[in-house]
């Protein structure tokens, strides 16, 4: 049952800090400096694997875009991210030097299960990154690594996001380790950052208050803008799908340097502006994206690790220091957000129209 929530999605967010202690417990080597995984892909291979593509779907995209914004400069690798219905496989990589990652939390997406098939085509090394053991993906796949999220019911994918990103910055650790371009210092850096996110989680959860207030100030807003750089572009995408697609509301994510090539024309003094100040993802440039949407007249809600730039912002929720991971801590607070906007507008949050939690054709 929903054990006191008004809706699954609602105790979903809220289980989060469990879902992650899930995902981590067992998987940290701190004396290594090192990711234990259940991995069974041959390790020769990935020493020599020089292209990762990840396809998914929605929100598991974006966690593949997230993804690639910690292997790219942690490993030495290039990685694709394509949204798997629009994966195509052509010429021009070696096949077996490719690894392609597929993201979905149920492992039954038509789309996705469709673009690992094209991937095993030429030959292709697969891996399925999921939380649904015995899933139509993970027999088809070369290995599995489980997020270990537990069930989610709510349509709107909430803590199975983070659990995501979480499984993928341990495969990143695991990689750049098996590849020497990670040290063990800094791999035990990351870990740690990873072994605080629970209660980083906890704390954006103890302001719902504060969150909840902004989201009835604005609920009858025009539209909704989010803007984020580096790790927090893909955030701003997944805060902008989770509002639309609860709500119904015009929500939009924006690289936070590309407002002012079309989208500034739409920011009026009705579409608040939601923007990722955190210091993991380059705060004084989009501090000046942020001036120009306030000459606009737009009320902007800054999301912070409190270094000041923030205090020019109509709003600000603050954000846990947490180097890469801000990010995605920032993201809990705009579920929130998106929770608290639908929920004053009386949608059934569970099961939004013309949606379905697993989406089995293509
Ligand atoms: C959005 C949402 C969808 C799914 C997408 C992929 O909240 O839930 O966008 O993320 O349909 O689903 P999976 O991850 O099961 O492949």
């Amino acid at each position: 049952g929903k054990a006191g929530h008004d809706h699954y999605m609602h105790k979903e967010i809220h289980e989060q800090p469990n879902a992650l202690r899930q995902a981590i417990s067992g998987r940290i080597d701190e004396l290594t400096g090192n990711a234990s995984l259940d991995i069974d892909l041959d390790e020769r291979y990935l020493q020599a694997v020089d292209e990762i593509h990840i396809v998914a779907c929605g929100t598991s995209y974006h966690a593949g875009l997230y993804a690639k914004e910690l292997l790219e400069p942690l490993v030495d690798l290039t990685v694709r991210v394509d949204l798997a219905s629009e994966y195509e496989v052509y010429d021009g990589f070696d096949s077996r030097r490719t690894l392609v990652v597929a993201v979905t939390q149920s492992g039954e997406t038509a789309d996705t299960l469709s673009a690992i098939r094209r991937a095993k085509a030429p030959g292709m090394t697969t891996l399925a990154v999921t939380n649904t053991v015995g899933s139509t993906i993970t027999r088809e796949v070369d290995d599995s690594l489980f997020i270990k999220a537990g069930p989610e019911i709510g349509v709107a994918a909430t803590k199975t996001f983070v659990s995501q990103v979480t499984a993928l910055a341990l495969f990143t650790i695991y990689l750049g380790r098996l590849r020497g371009t990670i040290s063990a210092g800094d791999g035990a850096d990351i870990l740690e950052n990873i072994r605080r996110l629970p209660n980083a989680v906890q704390s954006i959860l103890d302001a719902e208050p504060n969150i909840k207030r902004l989201a009835k100030q604005y609920v009858d807003s025009d539209a909704f803008f989010f803007i984020g750089r580096g790790l927090a572009y893909p955030v701003a995408l997944e805060s902008a799908l989770k509002l639309k697609e609860i709500s119904y509301a015009h929500a939009e994510g924006f690289a936070a340097g590309e407002l002012k090539h079309g989208p500034l024309a739409l920011v009026t003094k009705n579409t608040p502006v939601l923007a990722f100040l955190s210091e993991s993802a380059s705060p004084d440039e989009t501090f000046n994206n942020v001036k120009e949407v306030e000459s606009r007249g737009a009320p902007v809600i800054g999301l912070s690790t409190s270094d000041g730039t923030e205090s020019f912002c109509k709003h600000t929720i603050d954000i846990p220091s947490l180097g890469r991971l801000e990010p995605l801590v920032a993201n809990v607070a705009l579920q929130l957000f998106a929770y608290h906007v639908a929920n004053e507008m009386g949608r059934p949050i569970d099961k939004p129209r013309n949606l379905a939690k697993s989406v089995t054709v293509e």
